[in-house]
């Protein structure tokens, strides 16, 4: 942005500059690659702007002294895999502050430019998302493509016809119009996904951007249509004929055209008022169901657009407010090791708790032992926590001028901090694990995912409970829950007789649970609720899925060499074989088939997927999904590429509209009873 160099440089100090300079170009372009083409940045965004600004303030210090420095280009996003096909009008970036002083120079400066020439402004909220260009030519779909180098860019289209709604004809007959917009996930979405790879310990994605960026790129379908893309444009690139005269018009058209456009901006007339917009977004932007990671302020009137001009890589007539992130200052009081379900060390900052966008934070995640490393974070530190995008806490930076005198640097043990096995690294996993099955936290995590609700359900055998348990060593294995007696449980602190039956009841009822649950409960590395469901459906019993071999899991939807050598691998390991014959003992695994799902092939269920969505009359959601998967059907969250059949009840929602998209079969309330009758029959 504008500033005014004051300062008088000497012909040394020019020099440095300029090795500074160069330092920071290179970084800022390792930083573009990773953003841009690998979608896995590892500064934050906030980072990276103050590094770019630092180069802006530098560049123009060396254009004053006219020095000869290189600059970077517009973020690259191409990708090899992807032809590239050149815009019709270039995409441009926008340039962008955090201050509002230079938010009002940006305002003075227009003001210098137009002299007399009134004008007002659009504020827009800014989509953390991906800049796509769809091309229509006489009204037909033609193609989409990223900005790639501003000039070129990649044809994704096949992807972008994944977004539901996406109009592939609109009212207009120009010979060829480009409509800008941004590609986003939306939280929901972003939350779910993260859930699912929580359950099944993978590691989970940064940030809903870059997720959304690398599923742009991704070459299988099926993935993409899972991942529910969802779309916002804001502006027409070129059109071969006129489009009218205000940006406001624009977004106007753009929704008359058929496209998801921004439901939510302001008009101003002046920049005061434009400024109380943008607190009024910032005041509501956590409500919008994407991610904002500012506002965007243009000029309104259209015709001005020429006179503003651009620089090389962004307009005149726009800039990008960005709401800095909320950071707080805080001391870390102690690193934690946490032993996960299957082994993974995780390190936890304990921190001296601190006030952050509105949550009391006193815990973040140090990701793994190489993270600590490479920002040398020690116990004792004092540390910048970052909250971006509402999601888990992170420590951006450490503060090594505070450091204590005896400070050390964290050393990662090569020991289990619990049991004192040696810790492994699987090959191609940043993480640390420990490979003792009798590691107690292991054990701790293991009943407890087997207890959970989208596992076993047992009510009432919470944390605590399983706690004490295994305290007194009444719980070693989830086969010594159904060991359980009433004095067992009457004689924990703090209960009586009445709850003490209450789970005994709860452990009993979870014998008829459907297998999937009991597959799910187990924790096999990488089996998730969905892959137990689809195990559960193809192999019916326990026995048959302890039989498969690597060839006939891998056959399945989803089941790849990595997953079938988990399943394999857990059901040759004699401790887990002993575990299961003894909840055969129980009758967990009975042979009267209350585990089993019905094996009739002839049911309208069998081996069908199927998503639920919009409310039932005559059952509850979970009874519709249970009754599904009894006669043979898997019930998902979300459409998926595999998804066959929508059941759509009252108010359903975007679902059936993507379903209709897809041309996917849909069953209303009365088709669903009527094959449940049959497949009962
Ligand atoms: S207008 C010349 N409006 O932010 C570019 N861009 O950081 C005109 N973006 O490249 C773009 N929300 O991909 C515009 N409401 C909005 C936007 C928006 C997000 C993206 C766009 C742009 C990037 C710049």
């Amino acid at each position: 942005m504008v500033s005014n160099i004051t300062k008088t440089y000497s012909t040394s100090e020019i020099r440095t500059l300029k090795a500074k300079y160069d330092k920071l170009l290179s970084e800022v372009s390792l930083h573009d690659r990773l953003y841009y083409r690998e979608n896995s940045p590892r500064i934050s965004d906030f980072e990276y702007d103050c590094l770019k600004s630092e180069m802006e303030r530098l560049r123009e210090i060396l254009t004053v002294y006219s020095v000869e420095i290189k600059d970077t280009a517009v973020g690259d996003d191409s990708n090899s895999g992807f032809k590239s096909f050149a815009h019709l009008s270039p995409m441009m970036s926008l340039s962008n502050t955090y201050s509002r002083e230079e938010l009002f120079q940006f305002s003075n400066h227009l003001e210098d430019v137009l002299g007399q020439r009134k004008f007002s402004y659009v504020i827009e909220p800014k989509i953390d998302g991906i800049a796509i260009n769809l091309i229509y030519k006489r009204g037909k779909f033609f193609r989409a493509l990223t900005r790639g180098n501003g000039t070129l860019g990649d044809d994704v289209s096949a992807n972008i016809k994944t977004i539901r709604g996406l109009p592939l004809e609109i009212e207009n007959d120009a010979e060829a119009i480009e409509i800008r917009g941004e590609v986003y996930m939306d939280k929901q979405t972003f939350i779910e996904i993260n859930k699912m790879r929580e359950e099944q310990e993978l590691e989970l994605f940064a940030n809903p951007r870059n997720l959304a960026a690398g599923t742009l790129k991704t070459l299988d379908l099926d993935e993409v249509i899972g991942r529910d893309l969802k779309l916002i444009t804001y502006a027409i690139g070129h059109c071969s004929e006129k489009i009218g005269n205000l940006q406001s018009e624009v977004l106007e058209l753009l929704k008359n055209l058929g496209f998801a456009s921004q439901e939510k901006y302001w008009i101003a007339t002046n920049i005061e008022e434009a400024w109380k917009c943008v607190e009024e977004l910032n005041g509501m932007r956590h409500t919008l169901p994407y991610w904002t990671d500012g506002a965007v302020l243009k000029v309104n009137e259209l015709q001005l657009y020429e006179t503003l001009g651009a620089t090389a890589k962004s307009p005149r007539w726009a800039i990008a407010y960005k709401f800095a992130p909320e950071r707080a200052t805080t001391r870390i009081k102690n690193i934690i090791l946490q032993v996960g379900r299957t082994g993974i060390i995780t390190p936890v900052a304990d921190l001296e708790s601190v006030q952050l966008s509105g949550t009391n934070v006193s815990r973040a995640t140090l990701h793994n032992a190489d993270e600590i490393s490479k920002k040398d974070i020690r116990v004792g530190d004092y540390v910048t926590v970052e909250k971006a995008g509402e999601i888990i806490p992170a420590i951006v930076a450490v503060d090594s001028t505070r450091r204590s005198v005896g400070s050390i640097p964290f050393v990662f043990p090569k020991t289990c901090p619990s049991c004192g096995s040696q810790l492994i690294r699987l090959p191609g996993e940043v993480a640390w694990r420990c490979q003792n099955l009798c590691c107690l936290p292991q054990i701790q995590r293991r009943l407890e995912h087997f207890v959970s609700r989208t596992a076993m359900d047992i009510d009432g055998l919470g944390t605590a409970v399983i706690e004490k348990l295994m305290a007194v060593k009444k719980l070693n294995n989830i086969a010594d829950i159904y060991r359980l007696t009433f004095n067992d449980l009457e004689c924990l602190e703090k209960f009586g007789p009445k709850s003490a039956l209450k789970i005994l009841s709860n452990i009993d009822s979870s014998k008829n649970r459907p297998l999937w649950r009991l597959i799910h409960g187990f924790g096999i590395l990488g089996i998730g609720e969905q892959t137990a469901k689809i195990l559960a459906s193809h192999f019916h019993s326990l026995d048959n899925l302890i039989g498969a071999t690597p060839a006939e899991l891998e056959q399945l939807n989803g089941i790849g060499t990595k997953l079938s050598n988990a399943i394999v691998a857990f059901f040759r390991e004699q401790h887990n074989l002993d575990i299961l014959n003894d909840l055969r003992m129980f009758e967990v695994v009975s042979g009267d088939g209350s585990l089993e799902v019905a094996q009739n092939q002839n049911s309208k269920f069998y081996a069908k997927n199927f998503v639920l969505t919009g409310t039932l009359s005559s059952m509850t959601r979970q009874e519709a999904i249970e009754k599904i998967e009894h006669l043979g059907g898997n019930v998902a969250n979300a459409i998926s590429g595999r998804i066959i059949i929508l059941i759509a009840g009252e108010n359903c929602g975007s679902k059936l509209e993507k379903a209709q998209s897809l041309g996917l079969e849909i069953w209303n309330e009365a088709d669903l009873l009527e094959n449940l009758n049959e497949g009962v029959a």
